[in-house]
């Protein structure tokens, strides 16, 4: 990106000369003032499953705490005229060193769901994760992308059958690498979510890969044949609950109101979901299955991270599934620097929870991520504005990040090496 008025500059422009005219950008630039905004547009129940975490919620914090005991050293006379952002990951170039983490169930911030971040991601060239417990199938929002870059996240079930159906639709799809996430082998416990007694997926919410699985919907097929309609009492809440059933399900609404085909879907993913026992060996497995590069997504420990190492993974993002799993957990990025020295250079290392400004990824960079992923904010940008609040909150991200790195004294993303931060009172 040169000086010229492109890139950040260029954006910055764009928001200043509409105010000039009275306007403010409707999806807010400040991290802050987007999760307020969002927390408007979206229902209770919405907003707690997004912005909500583990327990007290003390390792959201601590994500967030991490990035404020560094700081940044800006050096000086450097020319930064010319910056070039881009980073190259598993032989593609991307524009920036960004992609979009995998965040489940986003039609509960906006009814275009998937389909309006997979445009978005493809219109900035930043990749997107498709997540395995997504509104949206992959192949709908691969459609959506062109020639984007896309990736997959897995979540391991209990069928083995299932999950590797799942590898073959990511490879069929044209995705880039596969993202096995390991933290989330049984669901976090999540207090705003319990005291809403709100679960999505029970709703037929979020299950869009399996619903459209051929493996999931023998299964189902075969669970037909012994199915047996619960007693449930009666009550608003269950009626409005069938309804979304029937809504959330392919095929048309009436047809799906009068079957049982919704409900036994939701059974089954309940049954199929989680696999507590995962272990290496499913590791080793998965990697004579794929010849797509694979990242284990949820690495803490320098010692894990050699275990991946060994077992031929292509790389780790180091992440606690932004604060939703473990409570009073190590911050993603207090953990980074260790595993950056124990795999860095030979692996590729990415690293999330808790991204929320130029100054974060940059950081983030300078302690050995070669990118960096961010959840929440898109989801807030979608509740927001749909694909083009997607879009800004990306546009700001990189805008943010691109002068920091220039008024740091950078030219290339190479440049930011570790010597550029200080701890804070060093
Ligand atoms: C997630 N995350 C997640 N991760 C994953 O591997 N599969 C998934 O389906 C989901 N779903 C999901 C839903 C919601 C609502 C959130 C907020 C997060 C975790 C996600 O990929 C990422 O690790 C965190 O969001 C990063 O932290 P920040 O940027 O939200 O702080």
């Amino acid at each position: 990106m040169s000086d010229e008025l492109m890139g950040a500059r260029a954006r910055q422009q764009d928001i200043y000369l509409a105010g000039v005219s009275g306007a403010k950008p409707a999806v807010p630039v400040s991290p802050h003032r987007l999760e307020r905004v969002a927390r408007r547009k979206m229902s209770r129940t919405g907003f707690a499953y997004i912005a909500g975490g583990a327990g007290a919620e003390r390792t959201m914090a601590a994500n967030r705490a991490a990035f404020d005991r560094w700081r940044i050293v800006p050096r000086v006379l450097t020319d930064v005229t010319a910056r070039d952002t881009s980073v190259t990951l598993f032989g593609r170039t991307l524009p920036v060193p960004l992609l979009l983490a995998p965040v489940g169930v986003l039609e509960m911030a906006h009814a275009d769901a998937d389909i309006a971040v997979a445009g978005a991601a493809s219109d900035a060239g930043v990749p997107m994760i498709f997540s395995n417990q997504a509104s949206r199938s992959m192949e709908t929002c691969a459609a959506a992308m062109g020639d984007g870059p896309r990736w997959f996240q897995l979540y391991w079930s209990r069928s083995t059958d299932l999950a590797l159906s799942f590898v073959q639709r990511a490879e069929r799809s044209g995705c880039d690498a596969l993202v096995l996430t390991l933290d989330t082998t049984i669901l976090g416990w999540r207090p705003r979510d319990l005291d809403l007694g709100y679960l999505p997926f029970l709703r037929g919410k979020g299950i869009a890969q399996y619903t459209s699985d051929p493996v999931f919907q023998r299964e189902v097929a075969a669970d037909m044949a012994a199915f047996e309609r619960r007693s449930t009492r009666v009550t608003p809440s269950a009626v409005r609950t069938l309804i979304q059933l029937a809504r959330a399900h392919p095929g048309r609404f009436a047809d799906n109101l009068r079957s049982d085909v919704p409900i036994a879907a939701v059974q089954r993913f309940i049954r199929t979901y989680s696999k507590p026992s995962l272990n290496w060996d499913d590791v080793a497995f998965l990697r004579e299955r794929t010849s797509l590069p694979l990242l284990l997504k949820g690495v803490l420990h320098p010692d894990d991270a050699r275990r991946a190492v060994d077992h031929g993974v292509d790389g780790v993002i180091v992440s606690n599934h932004g604060g939703r799993q473990v409570d009073g957990g190590i911050a993603a990025l207090d953990a980074l620097p260790g595993i950056a020295g124990a795999v860095g250079g030979e692996i590729t290392v990415l690293m999330d929870s808790g991204i929320r400004t130029g100054a974060d990824m940059y950081k983030a960079l300078a302690l050995g991520a070669d990118a960096v992923c961010i959840g929440r904010p898109y989801a807030y940008g979608l509740a927001i504005a749909g694909r083009r609040g997607v879009g800004e909150v990306i546009e700001n991200l990189l805008s943010d990040f691109e002068l920091t790195m220039a008024l740091s004294g950078c030219q290339t993303i190479a440049d930011i090496s570790a010597d550029r931060l200080v701890r804070d009172g060093a």
